[in-house]
């Protein structure tokens, strides 16, 4: 006699025999990296993992799921940091992974364009721009892993958001494999087309709920043949954002990060780097990273120069990258704070904006209330403060058991977001909603927008079949199961 299997298993079961051999995984031995992300908070099973490798067989496997009524989420590098990705719908997801389509299909110099395909790492994309003497100016610690397709799908900041934007402005087109299997082919190299809605921008930070990104066409920008970078300590972070208007004003709007880096975080750094040391003469309470890029005959070194000189008493003391080998020390101090914070465990996370003007009152008033209700947690404050984007996060006090995080992130993560509604900001500047800050985002949503995008997911995904949870509440539409 034959073991009933549940319904979940007999779908992935005919959709196995509906696909080419070799492109679903459903071992748990091989899926199981497809079901945790990079931070290791976020955890699921996948139902089985498909590993298509053109739009063809990714319309042909959701055709099939949309048949079966199996739920999708669609996954890049997994460097997100929302939970979007991992599968989490109770009935259980297949992953679909874009990993092995993964090639630079075209880079063209005349029209600065590229089309790509999603599961191409970001690094990947950036160096073939780069050897046509291009730039794809999307920028961020994750980019020697994360995926194309995922920078869509969660519309990308970074570091280079201030001169370049987000990754919605740098997206000229679109393939797309709908929740039913058709193909969207939105795949232009276009400049200007004003041929009504612009439907791809639907799709760019959807995370995964209206369609799966199977292929993108970038704008770029000739590559920077200068860069200047330096690092300053200043005594607060009004002087910080006064360095900021100066900047905007006297660098010919070459001004290309605008990092801010509070002095807790320069020390996390140092200390979890052997290879790294107090970049100053003296400790500041807070740190600018300031990079200038440019093309052409400017004489960048001296507008930095001229700009740091009239900046006169904001800057207590300072850093000029004199090579670039010394440039990349700089940011590997970034880099490595945001990597160490996490070294005990998990943290509460943001990634909140407000108006540029407000930043000083916003961090001020934060971390006083934060510091008042948690004195033994540690605030890490940084962020791209050129596009008032602001990461403020708390790493628990040592020796606090896990049972009581939790509670902590959630009380914290109140205090912080009750500053950015005074001050009129989002709760999600970069990072996206996914299910970690949706019951935030739900909260202040107002009920005509959540119904725009509830009809806009109905009508895109009209079986809640795609990224089911994230974003929106999860929802289940119409009859049983197909197989049932
Ligand atoms: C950063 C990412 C985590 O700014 O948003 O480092
Ligand atoms: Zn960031």
């Amino acid at each position: 006699m034959h073991a009933v299997l549940p319904a979940e298993e007999l779908a992935v079961a005919a959709l196995r025999a509906a696909m080419p051999a070799g492109m679903l995984l459903s071992d748990g031995a091989d899926t199981d990296r497809y079901g945790r992300d990079w931070t290791g908070d976020h955890r699921g099973r996948p139902l089985a993992v498909a590993l298509p490798r053109s739009v063809e067989e990714v319309s042909m496997l959701m055709r099939c799921c949309h048949e079966l009524r199996l739920h999708v989420v669609p996954q890049g590098g997994l460097t997100g940091l929302v939970g979007a990705a991992v599968p989490s719908h109770p009935d259980g997801e297949v992953v679909v992974s874009l990993e092995r389509m993964n090639r630079v299909r075209s880079v063209d110099a005349i029209d600065f364009t590229m089309v790509a395909e999603a599961g191409c790492i970001l690094d990947e994309a950036k160096a073939q721009a780069e050897a046509a003497d291009c730039l794809l100016p999307i920028s961020f610690g994750a980019q020697g892993s994360c995926r194309l397709g995922g920078n869509i799908a969660t519309n990308a900041g970074g570091f280079n958001v201030l001169r370049y934007g987000m990754t919605r402005d740098l997206v000229l087109g679109l393939e797309v494999v709908m929740a039913d299997g058709r193909v969207w082919n939105g795949l232009r190299t276009l400049r200007k087309d004003n041929r009504g809605y612009d439907l791809k921008q639907l799709f760019i930070g959807s995370e995964g709920t209206l369609g799966i990104v199977t292929a993108v066409a970038f704008k770029l920008y000739p590559r920077p043949t200068q860069v200047e970078t330096a690092l300053v300590g200043v005594a607060s972070v009004e002087d910080a954002m006064a360095l900021y208007v100066l900047a905007r004003r006297e660098c010919s709007d070459l001004l290309s990060a605008f990092e801010l880096l509070l002095r807790g975080g320069i020390e996390i750094a140092i200390g979890a780097h052997s290879g790294l040391d107090d970049p100053l003469s003296q400790p500041c309470p807070v740190y600018v990273l300031l990079e200038l890029s440019a093309g052409g005959r400017v004489d960048l070194r001296r507008l930095i120069e001229d700009f740091l000189a009239d900046a006169g008493d904001l800057v207590l003391d300072g850093v000029l990258a004199s090579s670039r080998a010394q440039a990349e020390r700089l940011w590997l101090l970034r880099e490595v704070m945001v990597e160490a914070q996490g070294r005990g465990g998990r943290y509460l996370r943001t990634d909140i904006s407000v108006p540029i003007s407000r930043i000083a009152a916003f961090v001020s008033e934060s971390i006083v209330a934060l510091d008042a209700a948690y004195p033994d947690a540690c605030v890490v404050t940084y962020g791209h403060v050129g596009d008032g984007n602001i990461h403020m996060n708390v790493v628990p006090p040592e020796g606090m058991a896990t049972e009581g995080y939790d509670d902590l992130f959630h009380a914290a993560e109140a205090v912080i977001f009750d500053a950015v509604d005074r001050h009129g900001g989002s709760i999600s500047a970069e990072h996206g909603i996914g299910r970690v800050k949706q019951r935030a985002f739900l909260d202040r949503a107002d009920p005509l927008t959540l119904e725009l995008a509830g009809r806009i997911k109905d009508s895109f995904d009209p079986r809640h079949l795609l990224s089911g949870g994230r974003i929106l509440p999860l929802r289940d539409i119409d009859g049983g199961p197909a197989w049932s």
